[in-house]
């Protein structure tokens, strides 16, 4: 049997209507903030990412699904959509346009990580950016409207954590501090942190070891080190949260995965998920799309785990579909069962019919399995009455009714 690749799943229904729903949720929210829809292709050339998220990070190091084409270009399946958006900015001078500057994405991203609960190899994001604005209120404006996000979806226990991670200007200052805090506790630290202390000393702060972190909580707090203006930012960020009514906590090491975010980063985290426990995270970008070979545009945004949003939400309670199965037995009801399909349909009912002679039983049993609420019979004395039998299957409970009052009926059922 040929099976799906390691770290992949196929989504059926129902598990497919949640993911469609909270997809909906998406495009009435961010259209509200004036957010339109870009759609980048899962294929860029790798150099985007090398150059865009850090060739010292684990992403690029170790994650990324990279091959050869039949020309020999070197191409990867994107495992991020950030530097994609950011390329087609560049590419269609999008920045240029005051329409362009807000978008959002959905779609899947590929990295080669250990599969675990909350983790796979093919994941989906939903994502935001905001080009060519470099206002804290942007920062600010583009959280709330996750969290808004969040609570129409009903995500249990959002938690907002921010932080920033100071400007090419302030940030080595930051380092220094760190590796020097650091060195005198080296050989307490596990191999992954000495590697990175060498080679990328921001992300130690990002280690889950346990024996690590009584070394790591004495490392010194960002905020202390910011320069006049990233400091500026920060607060005037924090103020804006306030004002738009989004709780949250500074998390003064707060780092992320990928090189690109300048000043405002932050993430968000669920009362509901265990040890993946990011549901989402962002930051600021003001040098990417210079990094790429683009103009100097600013740029913040942030991505969720649509998977693990999914882990987030309460479980829907174990309740029929709300549709109507209709059962048709005997000479010539065919004909009406298409027909009467057709105008249930027409007024905003669902209904699933067989197209092959069945009994009423057999039509009974299988509308059960289905797990629908209602069964429509249409028999030989029903065509002619034109009064058809509805049975509710929640309750056992049959009705005897008229074309326009069914119609009516189950199109309510479906909120129709
Ligand atoms: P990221 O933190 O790498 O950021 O990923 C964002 C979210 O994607 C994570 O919080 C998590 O929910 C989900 N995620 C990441 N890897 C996996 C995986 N292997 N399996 C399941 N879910 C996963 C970014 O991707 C940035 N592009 C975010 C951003 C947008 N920054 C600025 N704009």
């Amino acid at each position: 049997m040929i099976t799906a690749v390691k770290g992949t799943q196929d989504l059926v229904f129902p598990e497919v209507g949640r993911w469609q729903a909270v997809e909906r949720a998406a495009h009435e929210t961010f259209a509200r903030y004036g957010f339109t829809e870009i759609r980048t292709p899962v294929l860029e050339p790798t150099e985007l990412f090398v150059r865009g998220i850090g060739d010292e990070t684990d992403i690029v190091t170790k994650e990324m699904y990279t091959f050869q084409d039949r020309k020999g270009r070197s191409l990867t399946m994107r495992p991020e959509n950030t530097a994609g958006v950011a390329r087609a900015v560049v590419e269609h001078r999008l920045y240029e346009s005051p329409l362009h500057g807000r978008l959002y994405y959905i779609g899947p991203q590929f990295r080669y990580e250990r599969p675990q609960k909350g983790r796979y190899r093919q994941f989906h994001q939903i994502g935001a950016e905001v080009l060519g604005d470099p206002a804290p209120g942007v920062d600010a404006e583009t959280i709330a409207m996750v969290m808004e996000f969040l609570g129409a979806v009903g995500v249990m226990g959002p938690a907002v954590q921010v932080n920033s991670v100071g400007c090419p200007n302030c940030r080595p200052i930051y380092v220094s501090a760190l590796k020097e805090e650091l060195a005198g506790s080296a050989q307490h630290l596990c191999g992954d942190c000495r590697r990175r202390l060498e080679t990328n000393p921001l992300r130690v702060l990002d280690c889950k070891v346990p024996t690590c972190q009584p070394y790591l909580d004495k490392a010194p707090s960002f905020t202390d080190f910011l320069c006049e203006a990233c400091a500026e930012h920060h607060d005037a960020l924090r103020e804006a949260l306030e004002i738009l009514r989004v709780p949250f906590v500074p998390r003064p090491r707060l780092v992320r995965g990928l090189d690109y975010y300048t000043r405002t980063v932050f993430e968000v985290t669920s009362s509901a998920l265990g040890a993946q426990d990011a549901l989402l995270g962002g930051g600021r970008y003001d040098g990417l799309l210079e990094q790429i070979g683009g103009p100097a545009c600013a740029g913040f945004g942030w991505a969720l785990g649509m998977e693990r949003l999914l882990m987030a939400l309460p479980q829907p309670a174990a309740s029929r579909l709300p549709w109507t199965y209709l059962a048709w037995a005997g000479g010539g009801t065919y004909r009406a069962a298409l027909a009467l399909a057709r105008d249930l349909r027409a007024a905003g009912a669902v209904v699933v019919m067989e197209h092959t002679a069945r009994s009423f039983k057999s039509g009974l049993k299988r509308a059960d399995r289905m797990n629908v609420r209602y069964v429509v019979l249409l028999g030989e004395e029903e065509a002619g009455s034109g009064r058809f039998t509805l049975k509710d299957m929640a309750t056992g409970e049959q009705w005897a009714l008229g074309r326009e009052e069914l119609s009516r009926h189950l199109a309510e059922e479906v909120g129709a």
